[in-house]
């Protein structure tokens, strides 16, 4: 029986993989904010540390989106709290977990090869000037392509993959995050342009059970992106990387690095 992590597993896409996986015997262990609170960088680090000391793959599924800049007690902004500090420290974090299985993966539900517009405001990375909801899902989306790039070329010979996986619209619940009219015209549009969260999970449970054999992949559903593409430059992941460990480290090891 394979160990599968989920954060975000309680909801949405991440909610219907754990229903799905269950189903097919394995052992899913779905995070909720009632679990952890992955907008904290410490609740975050202390999960990581709670999970087991072998596991066969990490989704990467917890989001929140806010129409206000919202900054968490530790002083970010919260969707890159969520959706970029927590998902780089847990992959990192769980890397000798990950090391210990057969055939390990991790799977980042995210925004890959889709809408092309954001940029990592390096100058601003926690969005003080000129905040909006696309700005900052955008950020996460070009993050995210990052984190894959700067994963993979943090061990090459690493038998872990790592693939992003970006399901397009899915019908999830997700905007009842929003405020009104928005709730109302989202979950409009999802119930009916969108894919149901059951229909959502069928391939990334298919990309659990056998990953692709490169150390990084990124999938528009079921369409290849190239990683020859701006999005996934080496030097900017290496850069992105070297600001979320000194910001972690600003965190978890107070006196050291910071924001
Ligand atoms: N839906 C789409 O159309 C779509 C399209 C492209 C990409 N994606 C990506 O796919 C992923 C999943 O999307 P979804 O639509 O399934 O999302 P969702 O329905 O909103 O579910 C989000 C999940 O994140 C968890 N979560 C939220 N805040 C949390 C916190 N502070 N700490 C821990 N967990 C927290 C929720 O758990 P609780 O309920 O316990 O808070 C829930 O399990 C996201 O990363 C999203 O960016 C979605």
């Amino acid at each position: 029986m394979r160990t599968v992590a989920i954060a975000g597993g309680t909801r949405g896409i991440g909610g219907a993989l754990a229903d799905r996986l269950r189903s097919a015997g394995e052992r899913v262990i779905a995070i909720g904010s009632a679990d952890a609170d992955l907008t904290s960088v410490r609740q975050s680090a202390d999960l990581a540390a709670r999970l087991p000391d072998r596991i066969d793959a990490l989704v990467l599924a917890a989001g929140r989106f806010s129409r206000r800049r919202v900054v968490t007690a530790e002083g970010f902004e919260q969707t890159f709290a969520i959706g970029v500090l927590s998902r780089y420290l847990l992959a990192e974090r769980l890397r000798p977990a990950l090391e210990r299985a057969e055939t390990p993966v991790i799977l980042n539900l995210c925004g890959t090869g889709g809408i092309p517009a954001g940029r990592i405001h390096w100058d601003d990375l926690q969005l003080t000037r000129g905040y909006s909801l696309f700005e900052a899902t955008m950020q996460g989306s070009r993050a995210n392509d990052l984190l894959g790039v700067g994963f993979a070329a943090g061990d090459p010979g690493s038998r872990i993959r790592y693939v992003l996986y970006n399901p397009l619209f899915v019908d999830s619940g997700m905007h009842r995050q929003f405020d009104q009219p928005v709730r109302a015209l989202v979950g409009a549009a999802a119930a009916v342009l969108g894919s149901s969260v059951q229909a959502a999970s069928k391939r990334p449970a298919e990309l659990l059970a056998d990953p692709p054999a490169e150390p990084l992949t990124a999938l528009r559903r079921g369409k290849r992106v190239s990683l020859s593409r701006p999005e996934f430059d080496g030097a900017a992941a290496t850069r992105l990387y070297g600001v979320l460990g000194d910001l972690v480290a600003g965190v978890l090891e107070p006196g050291r690095g910071g924001r």
